[in-house]
């Protein structure tokens, strides 16, 4: 890992730079001919990615984070953890392309265990074809549950919803 890479949670300031994040690491992540996803399904999901808006990132709720990793001031990684009363779910994470295999999705692992209640399942949903990220949970510790999810707000302008996979680490609680 270079030493130059900071994580902190996200800022108002970041909405632009998270926004691209998602977009370059959706575009070079999910099209796939198989499944039906095209590069212009992810241009429509991010067509307005110029007017983001990063109000959201002074006011969201305690169960809710985004931390982003950054390189000289600019946005290289982006990771939203939801903790809920009864489980946790670690909604993404992206490291742009250039980025990856450095250890960032690891840095980003760290923070997730701090901020999530190990007494609870911890979860994550996976597109099915998605198998780096796949590979990388499993070494975080995480198994398929055999559960596959079709999202409807994952649904794309061409009408197909990419299948995931839903992954799990069991909570740490001697009671259950
Ligand atoms: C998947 C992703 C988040 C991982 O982050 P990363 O910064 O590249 O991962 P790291 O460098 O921290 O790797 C952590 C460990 O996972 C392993 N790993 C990562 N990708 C792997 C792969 N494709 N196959 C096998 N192992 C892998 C690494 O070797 C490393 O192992 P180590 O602890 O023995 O060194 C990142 O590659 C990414 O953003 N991918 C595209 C977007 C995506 O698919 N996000 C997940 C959506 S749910």
């Amino acid at each position: 890992m270079s030493s130059n890479i900071t994580i902190q949670k996200a800022i108002p300031e970041d909405a632009q730079g998270i926004g691209e994040v998602f977009y370059k690491t959706w575009l070079a992540t999910y099209p796939n001919k198989e499944f039906g996803v095209t590069t212009e399904d992810v241009d429509f999901i991010f067509k307005d990615i110029k007017k983001a808006d990063g109000s959201k990132y002074a006011s969201l709720p305690d169960n809710t984070v985004y931390f982003t990793t950054k390189e000289n001031g600019h946005v290289v990684g982006v990771c939203k953890l939801v903790k809920r009363d009864d489980i946790n779910e670690l909604k993404s994470i992206y490291v742009l392309p250039e980025y990856q295999g450095r250890g960032i999705g690891k840095m980003f692992w760290a923070e997730a265990l701090k901020f999530f209640d190990s007494m609870n399942d911890t979860i994550v949903k996976v597109v099915t074809y998605n198998k780096d990220a796949i590979e990388f949970y499993k070494k975080l510790g995480f198994k398929d549950t055999g559960k596959i999810i079709y999202d409807e707000t994952f649904r794309m302008q061409s009408g197909v919803i990419p299948p995931e996979t839903e992954m799990v680490i069991p909570a740490n609680n001697p009671a259950a």
